[in-house]
């Protein structure tokens, strides 16, 4: 099965009518987009979903915002696609991102940092487990795939 990484547009890119603008990244890219969701996670998921950061001083600010508005849910598959993903979304803090990626390029902030992706295989599983039953995730050919890259270029693992 090919890798899948799950992407949370975050409720400030939703407010500010980014939603179609980080989707285009991706899709350029040649990444494959099997599940979408829009949704207002609640504050019980963001707490399970940022469990790893509970006691740090930005977790409690990050579960009041990522709970409050909109979010869209998204997997996106392809070989090396975790890697990819966070490659493209940049460093962490808007204001030290680099230019041309999704963080670099949409804002300046610290908390509002407009996207998550899972940063590993691991995180991947839980967060879409977290997110999406498996009859809600597709399976599909694109039929110009054999465009998008050469069998056997794939990262090595
Ligand atoms: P983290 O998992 O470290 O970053 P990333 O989203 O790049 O994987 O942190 C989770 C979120 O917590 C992050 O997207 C924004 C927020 N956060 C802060 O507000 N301040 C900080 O100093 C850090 C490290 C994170
Ligand atoms: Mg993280």
């Amino acid at each position: 099965m090919a890798e899948r990484t799950l992407i949370i547009v975050k409720p400030d890119a939703v407010q500010r009518h980014l939603i179609g603008r980080i989707i285009a990244r991706f899709e350029e890219k040649g990444l494959q987009l099997v599940a979408a969701k829009l949704l207002q996670i609640s504050e019980d998921e963001v707490r399970q979903h940022y469990a790893a950061h509970k006691g740090k001083p930005f977790f409690e600010p990050a579960v009041k915002f990522m709970s409050t508005a909109p979010s869209l849910v998204m997997i996106w598959q392809g070989e090396g696609v975790i890697n990819m993903a966070r490659k493209m979304i940049g460093t962490t803090l808007g204001f030290e991102a680099a230019a041309g990626t999704i963080r670099g390029d949409f804002g300046r902030s610290e908390r509002y940092n407009l996207i998550h992706g899972s940063d590993s295989p691991e995180a991947a599983e839980k967060e879409i487990e977290m997110f999406f039953a498996s009859d809600e995730i597709l399976d599909y050919e694109f039929s110009d795939a054999n465009w998008l890259y050469v069998q056997g270029d794939s990262p090595k693992k």
